[in-house]
């Protein structure tokens, strides 16, 4: 990534900001109490995973208020390249430790874009014999959309742009952004 040591400030990398860190956080609540409520009822811990690294600051935030019982889970999958364009292939880089099988299972995502890695997911695990799979996104990218997804639980949807910030990258770069802002072109060499 030629001249990213360079950039200083936001405004080199920034358009624009879509949301703070306050609106987040108030959406992030807002989603917590309905998780809280919809499992209110659940016979074992609610198996919340983590879709690293992209969902990291936002699983967070919503597992912390949770009031039913969870456990922490973990999973690395890749359907992306570094020039963001999507493979239309998903690998599972890092699987669960826990069992799927009879778990009710949450999925907790950064960013949903063609559906192509939630929908792989989604199926994986029912077909792992898991109770129930129901997904958790941060950002909703419905204009991409190429496979069909059922979103649970959604925080933003956003425009087709490309998205860093909160956990989100390119090529690795603005994950630990404080805010969501859409990535200036400039950076990844568009118009
Ligand atoms: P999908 O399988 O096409 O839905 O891709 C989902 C994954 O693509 C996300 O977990 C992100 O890693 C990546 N992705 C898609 N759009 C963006 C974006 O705007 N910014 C950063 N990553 C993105
Ligand atoms: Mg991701």
């Amino acid at each position: 990534m030629k001249g990213l040591i360079a950039l200083k400030s936001k405004e080199d990398y920034i358009e624009r900001v879509l949301y703070t860190e306050e609106e987040i956080a108030t959406r992030a609540k807002e989603i917590s109490a309905q998780i809280s409520e919809d499992y209110k009822d659940i016979a074992k811990p609610l198996l919340t995973v983590g879709i690293l690294n992209g969902a990291v600051m936002f699983y967070t935030d919503v597992v912390r208020r949770l009031t039913i019982p969870v456990q922490f889970d973990f999973l690395i999958a890749s359907s992306y390249d570094a020039n963001s364009h999507t493979s239309g292939k998903v690998n599972i880089l890092k699987n669960l430790d826990n069992d799927p099988k009879g778990r009710d299972i949450l999925l907790v995502e950064d960013i949903i874009d063609s559906g192509t890695t939630m929908n792989f997911l989604i199926n994986y695990f029912l077909d792992k014999k898991a109770n129930s799979v129901k997904i958790c996104t941060l950002l909703n990218k419905p204009s991409r959309r190429k496979v069909e997804v059922k979103i649970d639980y959604c925080g933003f949807d956003v425009p087709d742009e490309f998205i860093v910030g909160y956990g989100l990258d390119f090529a690795q770069h603005y994950r630990n952004l404080p805010y969501l802002g859409i990535l200036n072109r400039s950076v990844y060499g568009g118009k």
